[in-house]
């Protein structure tokens, strides 16, 4: 119950502008954020190269409704990327890209709009060195976000997916995408879904999460093991014993010690959010886990 009412929060304008304007959040959600700036980001993200793990940046952004804004989304994406290739950073850092933060949302014809937008971006990405994969969002993106994947490949080959193993649709979604080239972000999925499209009960979107696994690990293509589930992390470790081509993710500001633990023996790349925009990321964050609502509150009370 608290997972959705925080669910139906993150995406509330009057709790979002009551979030922002507490000063003393700011310092939790640096918790989960690497800051503001395009240094910020370049800063932590040096920091984790130098610790032995890669980096996936999110410049964060979503649900834009103004062309504007998702104009200016694509320019700090091309701005990031330049960054990354002149501090030689391209190598071990890729971007994330939310397509609603690109025009996906915006009438009549938001797909050509993200799919242009995100060109571009893949274009800034190919041009730099580097790789980018586009972040999956509510179940009424699906579709649009799998239709953007197969047109951007085309051109780039390279450009990976998100799939959320609390939907019912994912198991087939892996097979469709288990091919040599392809990779694959296997998460468990963030948002508040009905019965009808997800599973519901944490068990049963654990069994469905060990399922794609199998399905991506059979496959031929590069698994991304985004999670922080000790359990789906030894399950994935044992799958993927006799194969070199697949690696673990986690959120920046998450079980940091287990990350650097498993860098000794795994690839290991760390989703890293930098900006303004961080409102719907970092109350999504707080609603994954009671203990992060309970982190920030106490962090307010206690200031
Ligand atoms: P879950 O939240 O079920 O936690 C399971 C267990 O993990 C806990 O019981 C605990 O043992 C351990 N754990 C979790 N958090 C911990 C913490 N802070 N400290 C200590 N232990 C902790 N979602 C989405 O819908 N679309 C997307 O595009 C993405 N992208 C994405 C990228 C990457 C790299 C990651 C890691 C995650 C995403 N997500 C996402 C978020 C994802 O869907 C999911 O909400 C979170 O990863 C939480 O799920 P877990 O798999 O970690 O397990």
């Amino acid at each position: 119950m608290l997972r959705t009412a925080l669910l139906a929060a993150a995406g509330s304008p009057a709790c979002r502008s009551l979030v922002e304007r507490t000063p003393l959040t700011r310092p939790v959600v640096r918790r989960f954020v690497a800051g503001s700036t395009v240094d910020d980001a370049l800063a932590v993200t040096a920091g984790l190269i130098g610790s032995g793990r890669a980096v996936t940046l999110d410049h964060l952004g979503e649900g834009t409704t103004d062309p504007s804004m998702a104009a200016a989304t694509v320019k700090a994406y091309a701005e990031l990327l330049t960054l990354l290739a002149d501090h030689g950073l391209a190598a071990d850092a890729e971007v994330s890209v939310k397509l609603s933060a690109v025009g996906l949302r915006l009438p009549p014809d938001g797909d050509r709009v993200a799919l242009d937008n995100a060109r571009r971006i893949c274009a800034a990405a190919a041009a730099a060195g580097t790789t980018v994969t586009l972040d999956m969002e509510d179940h009424t993106t699906t579709d649009a976000t799998l239709g953007v994947l197969r047109e951007l490949r085309v051109d780039f080959p390279w450009v990976g997916a998100v799939l959320q193993a609390y939907l019912r649709r994912t198991e087939q979604d892996c097979r469709d995408l288990a091919y040599a080239g392809s990779r694959v972000r296997l998460c468990k999925g963030a948002y508040a879904e009905p019965a009808s499209v997800a599973f519901q009960d944490k068990s049963e979107v654990d069994r469905s999460y060990v399922r794609c696994l199998r399905v991506l690990m059979d496959g031929a293509g590069h698994p991304m093991v985004a999670t922080h589930d000790p359990r789906m992390i030894a399950i994935a470790a044992e799958l993927g014993k006799d194969r070199p081509d697949w690696e673990f993710q986690m959120l920046y500001g998450v079980r940091d010690a287990e990350q650097r633990r498993l860098a000794r023996d795994h690839a290991v790349r760390v989703y890293l959010p930098y900006g303004d925009e961080w409102y719907g990321y970092f109350v999504r964050r707080l609603a994954e886990r009671p203990a992060n609502l309970a982190f920030f509150l106490r962090a307010l009370v206690t200031r």
